[in-house]
């Protein structure tokens, strides 16, 4: 639906107010009410970077989800405050891995006597608390991006798999085992899922000390819904359609695709796609739906058949975008989201290794 013309006018006479004070952030994932009001898009790895290169704004605006805003907040100054529109936009697979459960999990690695070969890797879409722990433990941060390099990183840390290093990576085990398996070349069976719910992870002593790769037990709930029926129908109905996903889909869609790649990744294959072919998309629908609109020369197709937006991404809308600009006009800052000083140094730690891989 078209956007209320009054709240337009209002973000935007908000906007030209707050001037170079103020930087928005837009997440590929966001509405197009709110992506209109973006001075930068990105996925998450693209964002942390832009928001840490604008020092000399005081406000950061970010639109898209807590453990996003958390990131900005970690690596921009003192000064910037990060705010989060809407409180309420989470992200469920962040939530699967709370630092308890986490903290839980690395005892059961200490008591098996493997905790000594572990690095812990957690991908962006943590908590920052999460992150931390990986900044205390010689672990790192990765995003769909870099999970590649950031794995090839952490094993090498602990003298590489054939010299016994394990990691345990949070919390999406798609990610994880789509990178093990189909990028590292690792064994499906050197992988293990250690399901925070069950005593010890579910797993014994043996399981953890035989695999090479702890998987935590999180998903996302958005790209786990794509299916590899689904893949099989398209292909039988579009000839020559290539397979385009993003790599928190199940491994079973992974491997029935063409290609497979971050936000950034998808945007960049379909700008570069010639007029005329055809692709189903494995991502969020808002940004499926932006790159079918920008590419009419191009078929581009959703890869499910029902709807498929992220609930969290969408909460923030245009109406929370405006009330938390407007009170920055006012002088009010709302919904600062703002990470605790010990918390922040490892988390820094463990991202600052991140972008310090090559690549
Ligand atoms: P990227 O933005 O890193 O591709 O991740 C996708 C996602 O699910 C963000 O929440
Ligand atoms: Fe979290 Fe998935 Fe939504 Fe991204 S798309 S914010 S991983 S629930």
């Amino acid at each position: 639906p078209a956007s209320d013309p009054d709240l337009v006018a209002r973000a935007r006479a908000a906007k030209e107010a707050l001037g170079d004070k103020v930087f928005v952030l837009g997440h590929h994932y966001q509405r197009d009410e709110v992506i209109a009001f973006a001075d930068v898009t990105g996925d998450s790895f693209k964002l942390a970077r832009d928001a840490a290169a604008r020092p000399d704004a005081e406000y950061i605006v970010f639109c898209g989800v807590h453990f996003m805003a958390e990131s900005a907040d970690i690596l921009t100054g003192p000064d910037q405050q990060v705010i989060l529109p809407d409180l309420a936009a989470g992200c469920s697979m962040a939530d699967m891995a709370r630092l308890t459960q986490v903290e839980a999990a690395w005892a059961a690695l200490e008591a098996a006597g493997v905790a000594d070969s572990v690095v812990p890797v957690t991908y962006m879409n943590s908590s920052a608390d999460i992150k931390a722990f990986c900044g205390r433990h010689g672990g790192v941060v990765c995003t769909s991006s870099n999970a590649e390099v950031a794995l090839e990183w952490a094993f090498e840390q602990k003298g590489g798999v054939a010299g016994g290093a394990k990691v345990l990576f949070l919390p999406d085990q798609h990610l994880g085992r789509n990178t093990a398996v189909l990028q590292m070349g690792l064994g499906l069976d050197d992988c293990v899922v250690y399901d925070p719910h069950r005593p010890d992870g579910g797993l014994s002593p043996e399981q953890l000390s035989d695999a090479t790769t702890i998987l935590w037990k999180g998903h996302c709930s958005v790209h786990g819904r794509f299916s590899a029926e689904v893949v099989d129908q398209l292909r039988a109905t579009i000839p020559d359609v290539q397979i385009l996903v993003h790599p928190e889909c199940t491994h079973e869609v992974v491997l029935k695709a063409d290609l497979v790649g971050s936000t950034e990744f998808i945007i960049k294959t379909i700008e570069a796609a010639p007029a005329g072919s055809s692709w189903a998309i494995g991502t969020e629908l808002n940004l499926v739906k932006r790159l079918a609109a920008a590419h009419p020369d191009k078929r581009i197709t959703f890869l499910d058949k029902t709807v498929c937006y992220c609930s969290t991404m969408n909460r923030i809308d245009l109406p929370h975008f405006v009330w938390a600009m407007e009170s920055l006009v006012a002088g009010t800052v709302v919904n600062r989201i703002e990470v605790d000083h010990e918390t922040e140094k490892w988390a820094l730690v463990a991202l600052e290794r991140m972008l310090a891989l090559p690549g």
